[in-house]
């Protein structure tokens, strides 16, 4: 049996103030420079224009990346050229981001992104040394159709490519920014599904690849997120601008 190391993954979305990602970043950074979890990894996610800001503050508090890493919220699977408006996984990789959300449902429904477009990002963001969190997750009518099993499985095959190294984030559209989450039970049925599809799926990575839950995460029940068997970690987005609930989901986390 691996075991796996834990994640608390912000994702800050379009924040639009760019004071406001400089004073979680620091907050944040000045929080994990004074805590030592060995089997946590805390990864914060900024718009690209707050990246390379983000990157000299946490830079100059000279932390470890186990301790915090910096990820971006999406790239391109070109590495440059003429493609507008894009950012390509090595321009991420040149300033230090190590991590990058691909394949979030925001970007799947309002730039129709297919799963062989992430799969092709996943690619890229490897070859560039990128964790890809990749994330998947069924919509509520789906879910009340009985396909989320269906679902989860046409994306875990056509998102990922042979071998996945990265992270799963399990995402279910009706969960995020809703205030809505899984009971537990459920959650613990979809992880379990999960985690079975993967081993089809990707039989030589699948007991390596940490599988997160997102949507709606809040500090008030991560705990008892981190207590469902297979859960990996989170992917925080709205609680994850407000410093102390990041902090306390921080804290919920199993430590090692
Ligand atoms: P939420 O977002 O925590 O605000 O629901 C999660 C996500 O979209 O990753």
């Amino acid at each position: 049996m691996e075991t796996r190391p834990k994640f608390v993954i912000g994702n800050w979305k379009m924040l639009p103030e760019h004071s406001h990602a400089l004073s979680l970043a620091t907050d944040v950074a000045n929080y994990c420079a004074g805590h030592d979890y060995p089997l946590l990894r805390t990864v914060i996610c900024p718009t690209f224009t707050q990246l390379a800001s983000v990157t000299q503050i946490m830079s100059s508090k000279k932390l470890p990346l186990q301790k915090l890493s910096l990820g971006a919220q999406d790239c391109y699977p070109a590495p440059g050229g003429a493609f507008t408006g894009d950012i390509s996984a090595p321009m991420l990789a040149e300033i230090g981001v190590h991590f990058v959300i691909l394949g979030h449902s925001e970007r799947r429904q309002k730039h129709h992104e297919t799963n062989a477009f992430i799969r092709e990002k996943v690619v890229a963001a490897c070859e560039s040394n990128l964790v890809p969190v990749v994330c998947i997750g069924e919509t509520l009518t789906q879910r009340d159709n009985g396909q989320t099993a269906e679902i989860l499985g046409e994306q875990i095959a056509q998102s990922l490519p042979e071998n996945f190294e990265g992270i799963l984030a399990y995402e279910p559209v009706w969960a995020i920014g809703t205030g809505v989450t899984p009971t537990m039970e459920d959650l613990q049925e979809n992880i379990s599904i999960i985690r079975e599809i993967l081993h089809k799926h990707q039989p030589q990575t699948a007991l390596r690849t940490p599988l997160l839950y997102g949507g709606s995460v809040k500090p008030d029940q991560s705990a008892e997120i981190f207590a469902i068997k297979g859960v990996d970690g989170v992917l925080v987005g709205g609680a994850s601008l407000k410093v102390q609930d990041f902090i306390k989901i921080i804290e919920s986390a199993p430590k090692g």
